[in-house]
């Protein structure tokens, strides 16, 4: 294998810039992929957003229109590879390339092995893991056609740690993860120019929890929606969760040139919660 050594510091970015790149960002219409996505925009990225929710993926595209940024919704369904197909035929015949993909749509649900039924296991291991592979087996090709590209996928603490109650979840993460570092090999060898990253977010802000078939016993029993966020900032050392905006900063940072000798690596953005 040839070693390529240049003493060129001056090719070198240190600017987190993004201007003119086609990023799509999976999940886009709520929490963390929302907030990404209104960073990108405003960071002057042309945003595709992409989400199953149509009337929460419209809101944000005009949201950021609004601001006089640009944003195109359009439908995903990451379980769903005609999905991804249709949704690269859109990139591809509206902007012809694509720079960056952010594959961020998620679930998440808690509760005790015993009672996970298989239909949510494979449900849950659909969406953020399937998701997670289809999204960047058909990105790859696109990405090379236009010199590289930054893939960023939204694992999570639960990705590095188990927790009692989230068997699934953290299988689906932990997944991911390694995921992640296997396509950045296989990148890096083919020399293609395409960096492959994941997060780990701690705690954040974001109506995910509330989703989850668990969450009202959760809230029951700390006697309200207050108290059972209190008590995941407790578990948190600097004593608070993320606002979406934290986690969307480490994501502009993987998504440009900034990071350029970062590939396969793993960002943890979790309050010093798996420092523990
Ligand atoms: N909120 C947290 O504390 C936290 C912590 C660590 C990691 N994460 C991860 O961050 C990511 C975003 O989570 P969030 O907290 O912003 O959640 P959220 O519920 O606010 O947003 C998730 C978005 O994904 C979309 N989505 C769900 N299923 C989809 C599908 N099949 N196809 C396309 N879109 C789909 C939803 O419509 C929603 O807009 C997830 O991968 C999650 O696991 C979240």
């Amino acid at each position: 294998m040839s070693t390529n050594i240049s003493f060129n510091h001056s090719k070198v970015s240190s600017a987190v810039n993004i201007k003119n790149k086609v990023a799509i960002i999976t999940g886009a219409g709520s929490g963390i992929g929302r907030a990404c996505a209104n960073l990108f925009a405003q960071e002057g990225a042309i945003v595709i957003v992409a989400d199953i929710n149509e009337k929460l993926g419209k809101e944000v595209a005009s949201e950021i229109s609004a601001k006089g940024f640009v944003a195109d919704f359009i439908k995903l369904d990451v379980t769903d590879e005609s999905s991804w197909v249709n949704v690269y035929k859109f990139v591809q015949e509206n902007h012809s390339r694509l720079n960056i993909l952010v594959n961020n749509a998620g679930i998440a649900f808690g509760g005790s092995i015993t009672e996970l039924s298989l239909e949510d296991w494979r449900r849950l291991m659909a969406i953020n893991l399937d998701g997670v592979f289809l999204g960047t087996k058909h990105a790859i090709p696109l990405m090379q056609k236009n010199n590289g590209g930054s893939i960023v996928n939204v694992s999570s603490a639960s990705g590095i740690v188990g927790s009692p109650t989230a068997a699934a979840y953290c299988t689906s993460k932990g997944g991911v993860r390694l995921f992640t570092k296997a396509v950045a090999l296989e990148c890096a060898q083919a020399r293609n120019n395409i960096r492959v990253n994941s997060i780990h977010p701690g705690a954040v802000a974001t109506p995910m929890f509330e989703k989850g078939p668990t969450w009202s016993d959760f809230v029951n029993q700390m006697g309200g929606l207050e108290g059972a966020w209190k008590k995941i900032a407790e578990s948190t050392p600097l004593g608070r969760v993320a606002e979406p905006q934290e986690i969307a900063n480490a994501i502009l940072f993987l998504a440009s040139d900034a990071s350029s000798f970062m590939t396969g690596s793993e960002l943890i953005i979790d309050g010093g919660f798996t420092a523990q």
